[in-house]
């Protein structure tokens, strides 16, 4: 008999990926999630919320393994406190996270609160893994799915993605939870860079549209860090091997 894996964020589109592969390497799944859902084999749902601190100890009763993908847009530093708190409680043995590249050096919220949560795992006195990946396909579609519905494509000067397949993520993911505890291994970003209006043009393309493109130019201190490329991971990453022109053509094309 295996032990169980809890996975927060296992509803999720890395969740979904992650948590079927899990199943094929044999092992018992649980699922924290707000929402109610009817376990399956091998896959028992618990309901809880993170950021309420609900649900939270009893979903890591007995789960020696943490997989930790829930987030949002923000509160994921407050959320994963609560989590170490009681898989500190609980004596797990390895809690993995996943987290994104930039989350040193993007001066925004959501990169912020990504490394609240990295130190509060890396604080936490258990035995830790940290990814952080860059953005998925999954998210540079919808983002190329709304640019796309503007009369002209903005260009934010500078601006540049480096997405990665969810699925690689998740493999890596499990790859990881299925390993030792590894502290902060390298970084996960996809196999080509791209200006944020390439991305919707490649969008566009998949769709047989066209449009022009407005050059917009983002101000602050955000605007420096990302024309700096701080949310590119340009050598020492682990780079995936499905394009955004693949991604395009299995979901769009
Ligand atoms: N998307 C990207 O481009 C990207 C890039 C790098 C890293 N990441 C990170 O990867 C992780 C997964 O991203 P994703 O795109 O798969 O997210 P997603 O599709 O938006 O799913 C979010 C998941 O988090 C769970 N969740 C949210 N708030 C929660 C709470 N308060 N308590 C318990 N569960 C909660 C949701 O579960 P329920 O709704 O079932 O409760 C859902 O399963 C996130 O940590 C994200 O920061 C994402």
């Amino acid at each position: 008999m295996t032990s169980t894996i809890l996975v927060t964020g296992g509803t999720g589109t890395l969740g979904g990926h992650v948590v079927p592969l899990l199943r094929a390497a044999g092992r018992e799944v649980r699922v924290l999630s707000r929402g109610v859902h009817a376990s399956v084999d091998g896959i028992e749902y618990v309901t809880g919320d993170l950021l309420k601190d609900e649900g939270v100890d009893a979903a890591v009763a007995g789960a020696p393994v943490v997989l930790h993908l829930a987030g949002g847009a923000k509160g994921d530093d407050e959320a994963t406190r609560n989590l170490v708190r009681a898989a500190v409680g609980a004596g797990v043995r390895h809690l993995v996270y996943i987290s994104v590249i930039g989350a040193d050096t993007i001066p925004l919220g959501y990169f912020r609160s990504k490394l609240g949560a990295e130190r509060a795992v890396a604080g936490s006195g258990l035995p830790w893994t940290t990814l952080r990946a860059a953005q998925f396909h999954d998210l540079a579609l919808t983002v190329a799915g709304k640019m796309a519905k503007m009369p002209v494509v903005p260009a934010p000067g500078g601006l540049r993605w480096q997405p990665v397949d969810s699925r690689e993520v998740a493999a890596r993911l499990v790859e990881l939870a299925l390993g030792e505890p590894a502290g902060l291994v390298p970084d996960l970003a996809g196999p080509a860079v791209y200006g944020f209006a390439e991305l919707t043009h490649g969008y566009l393309r998949a769709r047989g549209k066209r449009r022009l493109t407005l050059p917009v130019r983002m101000p602050g201190k955000v605007g420096r860090a990302y024309r700096a490329g701080a949310n590119l991971t340009l050598e020492g990453a682990v780079v995936g091997r499905r394009t955004w022109e693949d991604f395009l053509a299995e979901r769009v094309g």
